[in-house]
This record gives structure tokens, C-alpha cells and sequence, in this order.
């Protein structure tokens, strides 16, 4: 079995690591690195439970190589929160933007990278954005709005 060594920027901290040629990001972040926030749902790369920023845009990361982030920048969920919930963690228990929670991540990592492209989205473009994030509980109304609420709230942090 081939291995590599890689680094990974991961909510701003280096990790050097040995990865083997088919490890994906999803496993190195969750088996080796302990980042248990980002979740593995359907490892085909339709559910987004699994959805991490790399160089700032959210990608599945079981749909992605270990190998190919050497160099770059992560941010998973923890790193989200890492000063405090977020506004969209807060939005999201505010306006019962989930339930069992194992979208929750990968949605809240895919709205923020909305958010940062696009500070005011419209409905539309909210379900746009989290078209490849899949909910089994909600029903998606209920966290259309809680993204809508912490722009908001983010907007007026900023003003
Ligand atoms: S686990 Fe990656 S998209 Fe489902
Ligand atoms: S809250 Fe259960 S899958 Fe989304």
C-alpha cells in the first residue's frame, strides 16, 4: 500500500500526517485527525453530511483525497465554533433548524460559505446553496430560515 505524507491546515492549525493513496479526506479528518464533528453519511457524495470548507469553498469530503488538500486549508464545524456557537449554530437551535442533527454540520459549513459569498441570499438562493445537503427531518423550511436569521444577525454584526 502506497502512503504519503501530507499537511493540513485544519481551523488553522498544521497537521503533519501519513495518509495512504485511497484515504479520503472525510476518514483522515475523522480517524486521524479526531475532527468527529464532520459526519459520514452516505460516502457517495450525495447527503453533504460529510461537507468541509477547503481553500474557503464547502466540498464533500468523502468525495475528495486526503492527498488532494495537502497544502490546503480546511475548516470543519469545529472550527466554525471554535470562538462560541456561531450565529448560525444559535439560528439553527432558535428556529428548529434540526432535529436528530446529522445534517447538521455539513449544513451549517455549507451555509457559512454562502454567507461569506453572499451576506443578504434570497430564499431561493439559500435552497440553492444547500441543494446538495440532504435532511431527513426538517423538511428544509426551518433551516432556510434559520440561514436567513443569522444573515441577518451576521449583517448587523458587521455594520
Ligand atoms: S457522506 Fe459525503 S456526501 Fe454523503
Ligand atoms: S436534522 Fe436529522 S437529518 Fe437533518
Amino acid at each position: 500500500m502506497s502512503t504519503h505524507d501530507i499537511t493540513l491546515t485544519v481551523n488553522g492549525t498544521d497537521h503533519d500526517l501519513t495518509v495512504a493513496s485511497r484515504t479520503l479526506l472525510v476518514d483522515a479528518l475523522r480517524e486521524q485527525l479526531d475532527y468527529t464533528g464532520t459526519h459520514v453519511g452516505c460516502e457517495t457524495t450525495r447527503c453533504g453530511a460529510c461537507t468541509v470548507l477547503v481553500d474557503g469553498r464547502a466540498l464533500k469530503s468523502c468525495n475528495l483525497l486526503a492527498v488532494q488538500a495537502d497544502g490546503r486549508r480546511v475548516e470543519t464545524i469545529e472550527g466554525v465554533s471554535e470562538e462560541g456557537l456561531h450565529p448560525l449554530q444559535a439560528a439553527f437551535q432558535a428556529e428548529h433548524g434540526l432535529q436528530c442533527g446529522y445534517c447538521t454540520p455539513g449544513m451549517v459549513v455549507t451555509a457559512r460559505a454562502l454567507l461569506e459569498s453572499n451576506p443578504d441570499p434570497s430564499r431561493e438562493e439559500i435552497r440553492e446553496a444547500i441543494e446538495g445537503n440532504l435532511c431527513r427531518c426538517t423538511g428544509y423550511h426551518n433551516i432556510v430560515d434559520a440561514v436567513e436569521s443569522a444573515a441577518a444577525t451576521l449583517r448587523e454584526d458587521s455594520a
